[in-house]
């Protein structure tokens, strides 16, 4: 199956750098084998991730030139809160430069030394953002989703007899919030179903532990829940998108996702204790509460993507691009986490690569490759990522799996350049059995993957 034909065309077009196998081998070489140290003009096609890369609209250019930078009361911000609330229900909305900043007003706000957080799967930097609160996030992920290859549709939910357990066992006293991350970026981009979030929901009440939402894929969560739940096929994206922030108690969202914006996000709160609190330290570290670290163009322009994002022809072809790389891999002889999501294809490194054991980074081992093979840049989920070694480089702890995920900004690539992806990843596939692993030469304390030095072995 070819992509479903999108629904916009280009009007500003930016030129990418074509580069030759002996440039790229150059350039891997003087960022020590670390992809995250490559300079975008060494890049081909950048699917790093899908966070603040996407492309604006028309209609968000000509918003931003409506924005108000006023200090105070923006019209930006009000044309924005409207927006938010209209889609959400929450009264108070606050806005932040980004995903992160609302995790971290939120938890450092909410939780006391030694509460606990459940979830889906926690995303690494709301994990981040609990433990600098003093909290500990706990996921308690569907029993399917460990299983890469099962088709089941809705690998993203919440095991519901374990936050049960959870929400009645002896640490209950500590639980002090629930986390559902809508598209679960942890566990492969995998969606969560209206019935299990209901059910999180109903259980949250039922014990006095708020529900919030990370929402930062909300409309691709929607919109494969339209596609796959039953009960909700005759929904549009937008109504079950509401329908699920309706179910919850306030989000925290990164719009530099599904707002359809380079950057932005927000946190938004039924409670007014709760809201007034955190505002204190939005204040105090990200902005006024009329613009949060952002400029009144981008409220406007954010304000603007919110309402685009729902379009279910924009999601509809975005769905089919990315189900359209998976095919890709598939036919290369490269297994994907299935089934594949929206926002980015998780090709299985560990499988391809069974000569490479997981302390020399198989994931990491297909990522390079594909950069040298066709100017690609993917990102390491694996032992790389997640684990760690003794002094000799012996394995400690290492991944459940060795992955790398191809994340595919919003309205940026063509067939054209997903064909090119497809292409390089046959010819990798082919003479998988060749590649060498990794070693680390330098590594950082903490995130060592962002800042690693690595040489082939
Ligand atoms: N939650 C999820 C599910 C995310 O995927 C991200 C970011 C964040 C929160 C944090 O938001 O970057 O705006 O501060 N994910 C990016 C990625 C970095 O590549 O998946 P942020």
């Amino acid at each position: 199956d070819v992509p479903v034909m999108e629904p916009f065309r280009a009007k500003v077009v930016e030129p990418i750098p074509l580069t030759t196998r002996a440039q790229r081998e150059q350039a891997l070489r003087r960022a020590h084998h670390n992809l995250f140290d490559l300079r975008a003009e060494e890049v081909t096609i950048d699917l790093l991730t899908d966070s603040g890369t996407g492309a604006l609209s028309a209609a968000q250019m000509a918003a931003a030139m409506l924005g108000d930078e006023s200090y105070a009361g923006a019209r930006s911000f009000h044309r924005f809160r409207t927006v938010v609330e209209d889609l959400t229900s929450y009264p108070h909305v606050l806005p932040v430069h980004q995903g992160r900043a609302a995790e971290r007003i939120l938890f450092s706000t909410l939780l006391r030394p030694g509460q606990i957080t459940l979830g889906n799967t926690h995303f690494d930097t709301t994990r981040a953002n609990v433990e600098l609160a003093g909290g500990q996030a706990r996921d308690l992920p569907c029993p399917e989703a460990a299983d890469l290859d099962s088709p089941h549709r809705f690998k993203g939910d919440i095991d519901l007899d374990a936050l049960h357990r959870t929400l009645t066992g002896q640490d209950s006293p500590r639980v002090a919030a629930v986390v559902m991350t809508l598209t679960s970026n942890g566990m492969g981009g995998q969606p969560v179903s209206m019935a299990n979030l209901a059910e999180t929901a109903r259980l949250c009440r039922a014990h006095g532990v708020p529900l919030f939402l990370d929402a930062a894929r909300f409309a691709e969560n929607a919109w494969l829940v339209t596609r796959h739940e039953p009960g909700y096929r005759d929904h549009s994206p937008r109504e079950v998108a509401e329908e699920a922030f309706r179910l919850a108690d306030g989000c925290t969202a990164s719009m530099k996702k599904d707002g359809l914006v380079n950057t932005g996000g927000f946190l938004g709160l039924r409670d007014r204790d709760l809201a007034q609190r955190c505002e204190l330290l939005l204040v105090a570290t990200e902005g006024f509460p009329t613009y949060g670290g952002l400029a009144g163009r981008d409220l406007d322009m954010l304000a603007q993507g919110l309402v685009e994002v729902t379009d279910p022809d924009y999601l509809r072809a975005r769905a089919s691009t990315t189900a359209y790389l998976a095919e890709l891999a598939r036919a290369a002889g490269v297994a994907v986490v299935e089934p594949p999501g929206v926002h980015a294809v998780y090709l299985n490194a560990g499988r391809l690569l069974p000569h490479i054991p997981p302390h020399r980074f198989p994931g990491h081992a297909l990522a390079c490759a594909l950069y040298l093979e066709g100017g690609i840049r993917g990102v390491e989920c694996g032992s790389l990522y997640l684990g760690k070694e003794d002094e000799h480089g012996d394995p400690v702890i290492s991944a459940p799996w060795e992955l790398v995920r191809l994340a595919i900004p919003r309205r940026v690539y063509s067939q054209g350049h997903i064909e090119h992806v497809g292409r390089t990843l046959a010819r990798v596939a082919q003479h998988a059995d060749r590649l060498p692993g990794y070693r680390i030469t330098e590594q950082p304390t903490l995130l060592r993957h962002f800042k690693s030095k690595l040489e082939p072995v």
